[in-house]
């Protein structure tokens, strides 16, 4: 071993000792006769000291040239520092060195790697393995690993087994668009990489391996968000001879595990809601529910008096924010512009106050009565101190528009605390979704998804109104889990296709390995996929997936580190063909 101790691990109990470490120079601090270097690894950082009265002085001219991010190995005795630093786990002593090796000089980074870095965040993604010697980024990554292992011991209790399935595959169709692979022993002709594995988790279950598990990459070539990789990880599950109950009951086992395991918290019974309230309610089928806010709709008490902007609309539905009512109008102000940003898209928001004394004063007092507003706040639950928001428009919009206005203002007042987590069940989801534009209907989760058994008879009559035996699994207002029971009959899986406007051939084509598989005794099952990036993300107390991968792609899809996507040359293109053989 190049070291006898980590650069996390000493502390006062080994004064005296003779020890080596290996690390990176993170710092060093010149006094011409005294040199402290901050010595780095993956486990924390130690004081290492030369010193001309204490040590060599040809080695103290010698630590003169060490630089940033120096590999080096030093040999020492641990003594007790004179100042201790109490932010560091190792900070009540030092190494008096008596000789280092430099095991590997460095470039002076381009950015600086400790905690609070002046790197921006392209930069620090193109030097992505300098970015992993900073705290934040390894804790997140050691964070990562240490949730995952909490996984596969849940699921490996519960008699889940891991099996590996196929990349290179054949388009499943889970929404978004596919990466594609040419084949070069298949002129033409190209896989996909999966989207996920759903297809092959239901073969697995048809195969008799009831309690799958794997934690696996997937691919989705679609619009980047904080919350969206191109590549992201699945907790990818499946499970025979289960009704949607025990799939909801295993999985809110899972994620209570690890609330205990990794955050210590306790959480009880989670809420159930169905699809239909979560849009009534929140104007979202995520919704964050550490706080309030809960939609009202107004129509009946704010239609008909005379005000034209709401007579001619759809929806008028308001919500309380919670101690607002002192906001001056720049305030106020601020937030109408906000609403009308084209990201949001609204015409304005009408506001009410509602005052200490039990009065109302609101932008719309031309129009409405004491009274009329004093039903606005009953309906929204508004208390003295309270402001009123209220938006109106297109049912749909409108509900989406203040979703977004609601999740900006909890931000805004402190009401999303990364450190309490409200997991929630959204459950019944429509089983299709017509598409205005295509005119014809889309699957909502995905087209193996089974209807409600006592709905079937719909199926024929008004596919619309029929519910899935869907769910999604939302954690502070993040979809961190989606699944359902699936079809298991050929029959019913040949309507859904056709439902969804394949023709017979097309179905055959490209399902004709599921359909017929259906046809060998095919066992009634279900599952979920839970997202890994974000579960971490979110307990980790935070929304943005990137910080916690250890080599993401930017918004643009690129890696800028090794600089991908890229052009491949002309040879590689012909044998793949994919343009035609130059004649030589
Ligand atoms: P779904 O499409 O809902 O279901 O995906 C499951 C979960 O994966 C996460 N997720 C993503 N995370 C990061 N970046 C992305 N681009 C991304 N896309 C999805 C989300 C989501 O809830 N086969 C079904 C599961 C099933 O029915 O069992 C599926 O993939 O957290």
């Amino acid at each position: 071993m190049l070291r006898t101790n980590t650069c996390g691990e000493l502390n006062l109990t080994h004064i005296g000792n003779k020890v080596t470490l290996a690390g990176w120079v993170q710092k060093t601090r010149n006094k011409g006769f005294m040199i402290w270097v901050d010595l780095r690894d993956r486990y924390g950082v130690t004081q290492i000291i030369f010193d001309e009265e204490r040590t060599d002085k040809v080695m103290l001219e010698k630590a003169q040239s060490l630089g940033r991010e120096f590999v080096i190995q030093v040999q020492g005795t641990v003594i007790e520092r004179v100042s201790k630093n109490p932010n560091l786990s190792t900070g009540d002593v030092e190494i008096l060195a008596e000789s280092f090796d430099v095991l590997n000089p460095s470039k002076t980074p381009p950015f600086t790697i400790e905690s609070e870095t002046d790197g921006g965040e392209e930069l620090r993604m193109q030097y992505r393995y300098l970015d992993i010697r900073r705290k934040p980024v390894r804790e997140n990554l050691i964070f990562r690993s240490k949730v995952s292992l909490a996984i596969r011991n849940y699921l490996s209790a519960h008699n889940f087994i891991d099996v590996e399935t196929p990349y290179l595959i054949k388009s499943t169709p889970e929404g978004a668009r596919d990466f594609v692979v040419p084949s070069r022993m298949n002129a033409g002709e190209f896989y996909a990489l999966p989207q996920s594995p759903q297809t092959f988790k239901q073969l697995l279950m048809v195969g008799g391996m009831d309690q799958y598990f794997q934690i696996v990459k997937c691919f989705r070539d679609e619009d980047l968000r904080a919350d969206r990789q191109p590549e992201f990880t699945q907790i990818d599950c499946e499970m025979t001879f289960v009704e949607q109950e025990d799939i909801l009951t295993r999985f809110e086992g899972l994620l209570k595990h690890l609330l205990k395991e990794i955050k210590g918290v306790e959480v009880f019974e989670f809420p159930r809601m169905t699809y239909v309230e979560a849009i009534q309610k929140y104007g979202n089928d995520k919704p964050d529910i550490r706080f309030g806010m809960e939609f009202a709709e107004l129509n009946e008490f704010a239609k008909g008096k005379g005000f034209p902007v709401f007579d001619q609309q759809e929806l008028i539905v308001g919500i309380a924010v919670p101690g607002a009512a002192s906001y001056t109008r720049k305030q106020i102000d601020k937030l109408i512009d906000w609403v009308k940003r084209p990201q949001i898209g609204a015409n304005g928001l009408i506001w009410v106050k509602c005052n200490e004394d039990g009065s109302y004063k609101s932008s719309v007092d031309k129009f409405y009565s004491q009274e009329d507003l004093t039903n606005w706040a009953k309906q929204t639950q508004a208390s003295a101190g309270d402001l009123v928001l209220i938006m109106a428009g297109e049912t749909n919009k409108t509900r989406g528009q203040l979703s977004a206005l609601r999740m900006e203002l909890a931000e805004q007042l402190g009401l999303r605390d990364p450190e309490t987590f409200a997991p929630l069940w959204v459950v019944d989801f429509p089983l299709l979704e017509w598409d205005k534009e295509s005119k014809r209907y889309h699957a909502m989760h995905h087209p193996f998804t089974a209807p409600k058994p006592e709905q079937m008879s719909l199926l024929a009559t008004d596919p619309g109104a029929v519910n899935a035996n869907a769910y999604d699994l939302v954690l502070n207002g993040n979809e961190i889990g989606g699944g359902s029971i699936r079809i298991h009959d050929a029959k019913v899986q040949e309507t859904m296709f056709d439902l969804l406007g394949f023709t017979k051939e097309e179905a055959q084509a490209q399902f004709g390995f599921l359909m017929e598989a259906f046809q060998y005794g095919a066992p009634p099952h279900g599952g979920i996929a839970l997202g890994l990036d974000r579960l971490v993300s979110i307990l980790g107390g935070q929304e943005t997936i990137r910080d916690f991968i250890a080599f993401p792609k930017n918004n643009r899809g690129r890696d800028l580190m090794i600089d991908a996507p890229a052009s491949i040359d002309s040879t590689q293109l012909e044998e793949l063909n994919l343009v035609l053989k130059q004649k030589k």
